[in-house]
């Protein structure tokens, strides 16, 4: 599968990672900006905070208990689109995801 992660500036990255691999993880380790994932991924920091694009929204992972209380604690605003980084998991269904990474984030 692939993710894409766009910039406030436009500036998009294209990186290619192994199934199950969250999207968090795969910025953290190709040195995307903008995404810190400072808890390691569980789902306790909210620096992992994106966007996904509305085309991929029916194909995520149900949001959890705990996904949802963090997403209130995010620095850029909550929106519909918003999902913790960290707990989206990479499949083959969401192959080619898009996401927007937030301007602010820690
Ligand atoms: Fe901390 Fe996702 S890495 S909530």
């Amino acid at each position: 599968p692939t993710i894409t992660f766009t910039q406030p500036t436009g500036e998009a990255t294209e990186i290619a990672v192994a199934e199950g691999t969250s999207l968090m993880r795969a910025a953290v380790t190709n040195g995307v900006e903008g995404i810190v994932g400072e808890c390691g991924g569980q789902a306790m920091c909210a620096t992992c905070h994106i966007y996904v694009r509305p085309e991929f929204a029916d194909q995520l992972p149900p949001i959890s208990d705990d996904e949802d209380e963090m997403l209130d604690c995010t620095t850029a605003e909550r929106t519909d689109a918003s999902r913790l980084g960290c707990q989206v998991k990479m499949t083959d269904q969401l192959s080619s995801i898009v996401v927007d990474v937030p301007s602010d984030q820690e």
